[in-house]
């Protein structure tokens, strides 16, 4: 049965890096347990099927002819149809338990495990097959195999369908009834956990809404005070140490840019260069007039429209965003399209895929022309220790310093991308490991030299159609960066805070860089307690409105 329920796993695939360990951990445990009460209840419980003398007697009888190897297939069968009856049974059993309201799905489930005890039960074979004294006859037998074998395929069918449902749904349940405090919103989706947790992950808090808010006020009412500065030689300069956020949440950016300085043994060594979106530009720029950089440290802030060869004519991912195609694949919700026309709707939609902004990482050296090196910082990471070293790393000549996140069969190449595909199949290996972003060191010549960005255009091209991959930035990164990545040492950075809650602690305060990918980002009320106060101890809490949005640090 546990064979069956592993079988089904592989497709999770894409998004952030541990979840789908995190919840496939959660998952066979669960499923274990599940299932071990659900067997109990298939040999004790008070079914109607499992009561009937007929399944009594049919128990009673395999035990007595074993040596016939008629018999010994027969045995086979049956207890494939019950093991699978079992496994059907516990799908049963968790969408009660987690109230699941698929009423639909739980009546297939129920229906197909008494469809698994009728077979047995029908008359032809309890008398050929289980009451017959003589020998078995051979074409009952194989009727009834086919029966079974039939049963056992819809099983596994709907199983593998409603999978990935459980297996959000279950991760959520078991954060909510045992680890944290979960926003309201997940409460209110019973419908479909993987919508349920991108709702609460994506959409802006109250918070976040109100701090932007405040900061574009303050610029309207002081319009003096927050002219465009001139650029600073600083921001050119190669000999410093420079670092790329892009990143439309203003408190996630001064949180990094904050982490970075305060652990630094020389700050004013090191620049900051921030790309926000236009509606945040402004309100970037306030925050970091009202709180200056410390150290003498050195910040630039822009805004993505200042850097005009980013359209579409160059870009294809833009050209890609802007197609009609597209966007519907993105905005529709495709768990229930009942729902397609409610302006509420706008809900489930998930911005990250669509902006532009997290594909900037792939236009670094076009965006900083005079830089031969940056570090580049996802928003939702927090830096423990002065980085010096980092920069001294030798990069062998590669594009990118990233740290590996495979592990046994899992964040292979495999599971990112498309190897049906020929050419895919063609230049990958498989079983290639794959690395993460988050904390990347781009050598820029290097990038230059050996064509990175043209390699990039050339395999988002060819994803027009969305067959090579379906979703992010992860997969392109693969493509782009396939032989021109080194490995770091894992202790540089280390991921999952937003979604892994069994991280040691000691691996985390050993870490450079920690890094929030997953849903429960700090910043959120599903952020995980056990984590939060590693990235708030660097929320500025003077900061007036930080106050006064209720960040409740
Ligand atoms: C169970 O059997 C009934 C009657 O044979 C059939 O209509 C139904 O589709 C079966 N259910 C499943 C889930 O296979
Ligand atoms: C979903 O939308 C398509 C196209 O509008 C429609 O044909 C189909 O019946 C809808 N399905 C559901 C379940 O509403
Ligand atoms: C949609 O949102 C409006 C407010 O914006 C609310 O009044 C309405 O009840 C919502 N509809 C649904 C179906 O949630
Ligand atoms: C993978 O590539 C093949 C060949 O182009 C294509 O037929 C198939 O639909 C692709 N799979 C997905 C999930 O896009």
């Amino acid at each position: 049965m546990a064979v069956a329920v592993r079988s089904g796993r592989g497709e999770s695939g894409g998004g952030s890096v541990l979840r789908s360990f995190f919840s496939y951990r959660i998952f066979v445990s669960a499923m274990f347990t599940l299932l071990f009460l659900a067997t109990l209840s298939v040999l004790f419980s008070s079914h109607p099927v499992v009561e009937t003398e007929g399944n009594t007697y049919v128990g009673g009888t395999f035990l007595a002819l074993q040596s016939d190897p008629l018999k010994t297939r027969l045995d086979l069968i049956h207890n494939q149809a019950n093991n699978h009856m079992a496994l059907v049974k516990v799908y049963a059993m968790y969408a009660r338990k987690l109230k699941l309201e698929i009423s639909e799905q739980l009546k297939m489930f129920n229906d197909l495990a008494k469809n698994f005890s009728d077979i047995q039960l029908k008359p032809t074979y309890l008398t050929a097959l289980f009451e017959s004294e003589g020998p078995i006859d051979e074409d009952v037998l194989r009727q009834f195999e086919k029966e079974v074998k039939d049963k056992v395929k819809i099983a596994r069918m709907m199983i593998t369908e409603s999978k990935e449902n459980y297996d959000n749904q279950l991760k959520i349940q078991k954060l909510k009834d045992t680890i944290f405090a979960v926003h309201e919103l997940l409460l209110k989706a019973k419908k479909n956990g993987a919508v349920a947790s991108s709702i609460a992950a994506k959409s802006t808090p109250k918070s976040l809404h109100c701090l932007a808010m405040r900061l574009m006020e303050e610029r309207i009412a002081h319009p003096e005070k927050y002219k465009d500065d001139e650029p600073k030689p600083e921001f050119e300069d190669p000999s410093l140490y420079h670092y790329v956020i892009f990143s439309d949440n203003v408190i996630a950016i001064s949180v990094v840019v904050n982490s970075v300085v305060k652990n630094a043994e020389e700050p004013w060594k090191h620049v900051f260069h921030i790309v926000t979106d236009r509606m945040n530009f402004a309100a970037t720029k306030v925050w970091f007039k009202m709180r200056p950089i410390q150290g003498g440290a050195h910040i630039e802030i822009n805004a993505m429209d200042n850097f005009k060869f980013l359209n579409s004519a160059y870009a294809p991912v833009l050209r890609q965003l802007e197609s009609a195609n597209l966007k519907k694949y993105y905005f529709e919700t495709r768990a229930d399209n009942s729902t397609t026309k409610d302006i509420n709707n706008t809900k489930f939609r998930n911005p990250k895929y669509l902006s532009m902004i997290n594909h900037l990482r792939f236009y670094l050296p076009e965006l900083y022309p005079k830089l031969h090196k940056v570090l580049f910082l996802d928003d939702d990471v927090v830096v423990q220790k002065d980085l010096t070293p980092l920069w001294k790393i030798d990069m062998d000549g590669k594009v990118n310093a990233a740290v590996d996140t495979c592990f046994g069969s899992f964040h292979r190449f495999s599971e990112y991308l498309n190897f049906s595909h020929a050419l895919i199949k063609e230049k990958f290996n498989p079983r290639a490991c794959a690395w993460a972003f988050g904390m990347n060191m781009f050598d820029l010549d290097a990038w230059r030299w050996e064509k990175c960005t043209e390699q990039y255009h050339y395999w988002q091209n060819l994803n027009e159609d969305r067959t090579l991959w379906k979703l992010g930035t992860l997969p392109a990164g693969l493509v782009t960066f396939y032989s021109t990545t080194k490995s770091l040492d894992k202790s540089w950075h280390v991921l999952g805070l937003g979604v892994n809650p069994s991280i040691s602690m000691d691996e985390i305060n050993k870490a450079a860089v920690i890094h929030f990918s997953g849903d429960m980002k700090p910043w959120l009320d599903i952020g995980m307690n056990r984590y939060k106060n590693l990235w708030s101890k660097y929320v500025d809490n003077e900061m007036e409105f930080v106050q006064m949005c209720n960040f409740g640090m």
